[in-house]
């Protein structure tokens, strides 16, 4: 077992690290969801804390053996909705922010009180979704000087070279400071302990390609927040 002893360079730094995939309920027993774990976001929370950070975390759904640090403050959203207002609510005291969390496009429009049944909608059922608002765009709006923000980005693309467009196109649309990009697909990037990140700044340079396991991207995350914060 080899013992890497990190810097303490984030000491003093308090960091917002919102993770997993948030749950839209349909019915009191069912749900819109997405496929993301919240590994990546623990991790980059795990390692913040070994760096010297103060670090709270965001949790919506997270893998049932993904279990945050016990260094990191657990704030729970289950909702866009609700990672929203929490979001907002820790925002105003953090020097970094990293939104890696899965934060559904939709809601569904009326949520039933009661368990749909297959009588109400015979054949087939049209659910109406209508779009949760930006929580990271909230938050560059929000921003103070001096604050970092990171956003994520899963991507379903042909090669490298689409999934840095595209994290160059996303990071601008945004207005964060950094923006990780990965590759994503039916049988790629889920379910994973390892991960390959493309990171760029504002301006779309590349600042990092680092891959390996969740841990080393997460180190590499915070060694790119660590560089453009200094600027
Ligand atoms: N995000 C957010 N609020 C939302 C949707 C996404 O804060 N309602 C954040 C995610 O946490 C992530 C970043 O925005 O850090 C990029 O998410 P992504 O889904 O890739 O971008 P979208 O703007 O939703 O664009 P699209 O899904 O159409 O690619
Ligand atoms: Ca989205």
């Amino acid at each position: 077992l080899a013992l890497v002893e990190r810097p303490r360079d984030l000491d003093g730094l308090s960091i917002v690290v919102s993770a997993g995939g948030t749950r839209e309920p349909i019915d009191p027993v069912r749900f819109l969801g997405n496929r993301s774990s919240g590994r990546q976001g623990v991790a980059i929370a795990r390692a913040a804390a070994d760096r010297g950070a103060c670090v709270t975390l965001v949790a919506a759904h997270l893998g049932a053996d993904v279990r945050p640090d016990p260094r990191v403050e657990v704030i729970a959203a289950g909702t866009a909705d609700e990672l929203g207002q929490a979001m907002d609510a820790v925002a105003p005291d953090a020097d970094v922010i990293v939104m890696a969390a899965a934060v559904a496009d939709y809601s569904v429009a009326a949520v039933s009180e009661h368990k749909l049944r297959k009588q109400d909608s015979p054949g087939g059922l049209v659910l109406e979704l209508r779009e949760n608002r930006d929580i990271v765009a909230g938050l560059v709006s929000a921003r103070r000087v001096g604050q970092t923000i990171v956003a994520f980005a899963a991507e379903t693309v042909a090669d490298d070279a689409e999934l840095l467009e595209r994290a160059r196109v996303k990071a601008a649309r945004k207005g964060v400071d950094l923006l990780a990009a990965n590759a994503v697909g039916w049988t790629r990037g889920f379910e994973t302990t390892g991960n390959a990140l493309t990171i760029v700044d504002a301006a779309g340079e590349i600042v990092a390609i680092a891959s390996g396991s969740k841990d080393d991207t997460a180190h590499a995350v915070l060694d790119a927040v660590l560089a453009v914060h200094r600027r």
